[in-house]
């Protein structure tokens, strides 16, 4: 079972996959948490690249592809192996964060971006999608209450960028609705953790 979490900055979604993760494994089930971009040591050295506030002029394609060349390195490394294994693998953020950044905020085309990442994961996608859903303005609220995160170069987009996001989530959620559920994320975060529970075990079947 693969299970991804997406949503703007701020939704709270690696918050309540650690929480989501612990249960799970209480309950038996071998879980890998891991996030994009990064997840290996090679997708973390991609991640630094891309994330580096001090690289201003990152080609949009170019930051496009080399999300993709993350993505890839990390299923070939990480994801694939475990879900062979009968593992559940939670991550945090995958391909639709690149169909809704980099296609949407970015301009570049959700089309486009779909089939570079075609190539980069031979049409892999994910059994469940949980995205967090929230206003821009509120997310980035709370990323700004929150000392502790570190501020990287997306989170200094202007608002704009963040409604496009949020905007083509929200398409995203829709065209493939066989796999998305929308999590309201603008809730007090018990909430928010039992209702991502609640589609967990439907999924699972428990
Ligand atoms: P991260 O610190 O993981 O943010 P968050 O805690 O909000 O998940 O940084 C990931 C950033 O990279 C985030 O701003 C979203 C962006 N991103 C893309 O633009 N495209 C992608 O394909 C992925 C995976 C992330």
């Amino acid at each position: 079972m693969f299970i991804t979490f997406e949503g703007p900055e701020g939704s709270g979604k690696t918050t309540v996959s650690n929480i989501i993760v612990n249960r799970l494994e209480k309950l038996g089930y071998k879980v890998i948490k891991t996030r994009e971009p990064g997840g290996t040591p090679i997708a973390e050295a991609i991640r630094n690249v891309i994330l580096d506030p001090k690289n201003t002029n990152l080609d949009p394609r170019a930051e496009a592809l080399l999300y993709a060349a993350s993505r890839r390195q990390h299923l070939v490394e990480k994801v694939w192996p475990a879900v062979s294994e009968g593992k559940i693998v939670i991550c945090d953020r995958f391909l639709d964060s690149s169909l809704a950044y980099q296609g949407g905020a970015r301009n570049l085309g959700v089309d486009n971006i779909l089939s570079v990442n075609m190539f980069a994961t031979e049409g892999t996608f994910p059994d469940l999608t949980l995205l967090f859903d929230i206003a821009p303005e509120d997310g980035l609220k709370r990323i700004a209450a929150n000392a502790n995160r570190e501020v990287n170069r997306l989170d200094l987009e202007k608002i704009d960028f963040h409604k496009k996001v949020r905007e083509t989530f929200l398409e995203l959620a829709e065209k493939y609705n066989e796999r998305f559920v929308i999590v309201d994320a603008n809730r007090p975060l018990e909430d928010v953790v039992e209702n991502t529970w609640l589609i967990i075990k439907k999924k699972l079947g428990i």
